[in-house]
């Protein structure tokens, strides 16, 4: 007898053609205006203002509402996609990635190749078996605090004291002081000591990354990514004690691993977690009680990690998940409950609309660090850091640098956030914040 539960014969329920042009111009649109692998400071105003991201939300659940719990076909021309639509398909997609759902997805490798060709995240299956061992082992992944951290948290504090003696000087700190500062932290941390000024390596890459928002209507410039390389590889070669190079210097790598090849893509995601970190300080900022349970974790715990600040960091991310778009690509036909999928579609998981589900998630618009403080929140769909074998690798140094540099601030200043309107415990917290238009007062130290 079949399994009533296969959906053979059957083919997954589909969006009507308005249907697919919807979530084209209220989905799709607005993440690739917004600029997919290097952001566009104007577009993303535009869309807090016109609040595009809500509406994308609603567009997703109006199908849902429609359709059910899908995946939901969208008959695009020549490469039709899966709109992913219940927390448990968000979860069985990312557990069987790569296979049969691949995380080198067509635009992904289109986009990406832009800056880094040979990056675990774009390479095939037989590639991805060296690379992704390789990108563990230096991330030292599994670990809430990486080998390196005592060096790293002195890195840490080093960028927050001079970011600290900008902000008394000029009143206020802002994005591009943040920013400023932040690269050197990071530049320090993967590349070494030698690399702290090099703006040109960042700007190399950042180049790069414009191009990638326009994927394969950008022809490659294969003469500047050459240059990007040649000096990404020179401060590698210095494999300066105490940075990342170092410990890729030391660690072994299969053939194919292309070490120098795997970098761009921590130099990329670092930009995110940049990002991140400053919102986390503006909503620490007009969270007293939060805020309040911050400090007192730094000073029971430091130098240990600092859990509830990365709870903080966590929830940040599913407020504004800097991914928002985590895309897979069926490798073969599958067969779902409800029909078949076939070989080649693109499968979407549109994030926002799972970690803003107020049907499900009672903290959907609140800032609620304590969803991340026990369970899996995986399981409800919250994946700022993807799930399954090609989770993100760097999510524990990420919110271990993260929480560092926080815990650095707020030891030192009170930085309170200026024009906080909308982003109080009281508020429905927007679908975007745009952290170039942050503003904090350093305050008294
Ligand atoms: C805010 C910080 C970050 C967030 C939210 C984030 C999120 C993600 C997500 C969602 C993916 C999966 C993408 C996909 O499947 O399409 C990913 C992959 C990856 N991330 Fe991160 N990431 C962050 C920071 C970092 C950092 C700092 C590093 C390295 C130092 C890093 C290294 C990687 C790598 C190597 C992959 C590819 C994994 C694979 O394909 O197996 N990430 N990240």
């Amino acid at each position: 007898m079949a399994d009533p539960r296969s959906g053979r014969g059957r083919s997954l329920p589909r969006a009507s053609l308005a249907e697919t042009m919807g979530v084209l111009s209220s989905v799709v649109l607005p993440v690739l205006g917004k600029g997919v692998l290097l952001r566009r400071p104007p577009v993303v105003a535009m869309a807090q203002r016109m609040e595009l991201d809500r509406r994308a939300v609603e567009t997703v659940r109006a199908l849902r509402d429609r359709h059910g719990d899908g995946p939901l076909v969208l008959p695009v021309p020549f490469h039709p996609y899966a709109l992913i639509l219940s927390p448990a398909h968000v979860s069985r997609v990312l557990e069987l990635s790569p296979e049969p759902y691949a995380a080198a997805s067509d635009e992904k490798r289109s986009a990406l190749s832009h800056f880094e060709p040979h990056a675990v995240l774009i390479s095939d299956n037989a590639a991805r078996q060296a690379r992704r061992p390789y990108n563990e082992a230096v991330l030292d992944t599994p670990c809430p605090m990486h080998r390196l951290a005592a060096r790293f948290r002195a890195v840490v504090e080093d960028e927050a004291q001079e970011m600290t003696e900008a902000a008394d000087h000029f009143g206020e700190l802002d994005w591009p002081g943040f920013a400023r500062a932040w690269w050197r932290m990071a530049r320090r941390v993967v590349l070494g000591e030698g690399a702290r000024d090099d703006d040109r390596v960042t700007d190399l890459i950042a180049k790069l990354r414009a191009d990638a928002n326009w994927a394969f209507l950008m022809p490659r410039r294969r003469r500047l990514q050459a240059r990007f390389f040649e000096r990404l590889d020179e401060h590698l070669q210095r494999a300066e004690p105490g940075s990342l190079a170092a410990i890729i210097r030391a660690t072994p790598a299969a053939p194919g691993t292309d070490a120098l090849g795997q970098v761009p893509q921590w130099l990329f995601a670092l930009d995110a977690l940049a990002r991140a970190t400053f919102r986390t300080l503006a909503l620490l900022g007009t969270h007293p009680a939060l805020r309040s349970r911050a400090e007192a974790e730094i000073q029971a715990r430091e130098p240990q990690d600092l859990p509830f600040l990365r709870a903080c960091v966590l929830d940040t991310l599913r407020l504004w998940p800097t991914t928002p778009v985590i895309l897979r690509q069926a490798t073969r036909d599958v067969e779902w409950e409800h029909g078949l999928l076939r070989r080649g579609t693109g499968i979407i998981i549109f994030a926002p609309f799972f970690h803003r589900d107020e049907t499900r998630l009672p903290q959907a618009h609140r800032y609620a660090p304590e969803t991340w403080l026990e369970g899996r929140p995986e399981d409800q769909g919250l994946v700022p850091f993807s799930d399954g074998p090609a989770r993100c690798p760097g999510r524990n140094i990420s919110l271990m640098l993260s929480s560092m540099m926080l815990a650095a601030l707020l030891r030192r200043r009170p930085f309170s956030p200026v024009d906080a309107d909308g982003i109080q415990p009281e508020d429905r917290l927007p679908a975007t914040l745009s952290a170039f238009e942050l503003r904090f007062r350093p305050g008294p130290g």
